[in-house]
C-alpha cells in the first residue's frame, strides 16, 4: 500500500487531520492501536474554543455540534465562598462550546466511514522507518508495509512516534503535580448553566456538563488515591463541600455512569518536527487540564499542518512543513503558560502553606477588582489566535 500521508493515531488530532487532508484531495490511512469502540468511550475534554469549532465547521463535521453544542459566554471562579462571572463575551468578544470529546470523535469517525477513507484499528506493532530519508514508510501486524511521503505523530503522549525519534534530537520540557483530576460523568441536571472553577481550602472542584442534562464534575484528589476508594456517595458530600453554599444548594446528584483520576502534567517536546516526521496533539505536549487546552491545542497543530501539507502539495515546496515546529510551538508554549497559571491560581498546594494560599486569594482578588486582568484570563480561556 502507498498513501500520500500515514497518520498514527485516531484521537481527535489524527481524525480531524485525515478529515482536512480528505477535503483536500489528499490520501492518507489512519493506524490506531485500539479498537473504535474503546477510543469512544474514552471521557475527556468538553470546552471548544471558538477557532476549534470553526475548524470543525470548515472539515465539514460540525453539522451535529452546531445543533447540540452549548454556547458559554462566560464562566465562574468561585472563592471565598463567592461567585465571580468572568464575561467571555464582553471581554474578549468570543463565546466557547460545551460538546464533549466524545462526540467530536464520533463525528470525525462517521465522516471518515463515509468518505471510505482508509483507517485500520486495532492495529498491532506501529512503527515507523526511515522518516529521515525522502521515503519513510510504517509497518504493523508484522507483516504489513505503507510507503508514504510524509508521516503525522498523532498517537497521544504514550504514542510509538515521539518514542522513536533518537534522544538526542529531542528537548523535553516536564513539569508533574502531586495531585489529580477526578471526575465523574451523571445523567443529572448541571448546577449552573455556566461552568464553575472552584477555588477551596480543601482543593480544587469544577462543574461542568455535556448537556442540560448530563453533568461532569472534577476533584482535585491526591495522586496516591483509586477511584474504588471514592464511592459516589463520597463524591457528592466531597463537592457539596468545595461548592459555595447557593450552588450546593442546586446540586443534583444521581448515579456516577464514569468515574476516573487524570493525573496532572505540563509538559512539551521541541522540536515537533523531524525530518518528515510531524508530531501534533498529545504525542508532542500535555497541559493540565485546568485551562481546557488539550483538545484545542491538538487542534490547533492539525490547523498548521493540514496547511503545510497542502501547500506541499500544491507546490511542492517544504518550507511551510519546515517552520510547522517552530509556528506550532509559539501557540502550544502560551498554552502551556495559561494552564499552569490557571493551575496554579486554582488548586490547593500544601506545600506551599498559607502563605501560598494567602497569594492565590489575593490574585483571585484582584482579578476580581480589575477589568484588565479579567480581560486577560478571557482572551486567553476562549483561545489565542491560530
Ligand atoms: P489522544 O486523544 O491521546 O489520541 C491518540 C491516539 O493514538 C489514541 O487513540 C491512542 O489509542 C492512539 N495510539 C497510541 N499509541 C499508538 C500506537 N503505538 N499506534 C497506533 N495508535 C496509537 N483535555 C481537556 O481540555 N480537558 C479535560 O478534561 C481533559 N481530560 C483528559 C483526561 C485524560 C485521562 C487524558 C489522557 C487527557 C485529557 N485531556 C483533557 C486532554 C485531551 O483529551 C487531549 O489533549 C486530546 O485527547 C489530545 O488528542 P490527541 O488526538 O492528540 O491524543
Ligand atoms: C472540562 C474539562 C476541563 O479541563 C475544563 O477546564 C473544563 C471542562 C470538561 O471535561 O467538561
Amino acid at each position: 500500500m502507498r498513501v500520500q500521508v500515514a497518520i498514527i493515531g485516531a484521537g481527535p488530532a489524527g481524525l480531524l487531520l485525515g478529515q482536512l487532508l480528505h477535503r483536500a484531495g489528499i490520501d492518507g490511512v489512519i493506524l490506531e492501536s485500539r479498537s473504535q469502540e474503546y477510543v469512544l468511550a474514552r471521557i475527556r475534554a468538553g470546552v471548544l474554543e471558538s477557532g476549534t469549532v470553526a475548524l470543525l465547521e470548515r472539515a465539514g463535521v460540525a453539522s451535529r455540534l452546531r445543533a447540540e453544542g452549548l454556547i458559554h459566554a462566560g464562566f465562574d471562579l468561585a472563592f471565598g465562598g463567592r461567585r465571580l462571572r468572568i464575561d467571555l463575551e464582553g471581554l474578549a468578544g468570543k463565546s466557547v462550546t460545551v460538546y464533549g470529546q466524545t462526540e467530536v470523535t464520533k463525528d470525525l469517525m462517521e465522516a471518515r466511514a463515509a468518505a471510505g477513507a482508509p483507517a485500520f484499528y486495532e492495529a498491532r506493532d506501529v512503527a515507523v522507518h526511515a522518516f529521515d530519508s525522502e521515503k519513510p514508510w510504517v509497518s504493523f501486524n508484522s507483516s504489513q508495509k505503507i510507503a508514504c511521503d510524509f508521516i503525522a505523530g498523532c498517537d497521544g503522549f504514550h504514542g510509538v512516534c515521539r518514542a522513536s525519534v533518537p534522544a538526542e534530537k529531542l528537548k523535553l520540557f516536564e513539569k508533574n503535580y502531586s495531585f489529580g483530576w477526578l471526575g465523574i460523568l451523571s445523567d443529572t441536571p448541571p448546577v449552573s448553566e455556566e461552568l464553575i472553577y472552584v477555588s477551596h481550602e480543601r482543593g480544587f472542584a469544577l462543574c461542568s456538563q455535556r448537556s442540560r442534562t448530563r453533568s461532569r464534575y472534577y476533584l482535585q484528589c491526591p495522586l496516591s488515591e483509586q477511584v474504588d476508594e471514592w464511592p459516589d456517595e463520597r463524591f457528592w458530600a466531597e463537592l457539596r463541600r468545595r461548592l459555595p453554599g447557593d450552588a450546593a444548594a442546586q446540586l443534583v446528584t444521581g448515579p456516577s455512569i464514569e468515574k476516573s483520576i487524570a493525573p496532572l502534567r505540563s509538559f512539551v517536546a521541541e522540536p515537533l518536527r523531524f525530518g518528515r516526521l510531524f508530531l501534533a496533539g498529545d504525542a508532542g505536549h500535555i497541559v493540565p487540564p485546568t485551562g481546557a487546552k488539550g483538545l484545542n491545542l491538538a487542534a490547533s497543530d492539525v490547523h498548521y499542518l493540514a496547511e503545510a501539507l497542502k501547500n506541499y502539495y500544491q507546490t511542492g515546496s517544504m518550507e511551510e512543513l519546515e517552520t510547522y515546529s517552530s509556528r506550532s510551538l509559539a501557540r502550544v508554549w502560551k498554552a502551556e503558560r495559561f494552564s499552569w497559571w490557571m493551575t496554579k491560581l486554582l488548586h490547593k498546594f500544601p506545600e506551599e502553606g498559607g502563605f501560598g494560599r494567602r497569594m492565590q486569594l489575593a490574585e483571585l482578588e484582584y482579578i476580581a477588582g480589575s477589568r484588565a486582568a479579567q480581560a486577560a484570563l478571557a482572551e486567553n480561556y476562549v483561545g489565542l489566535p491560530y
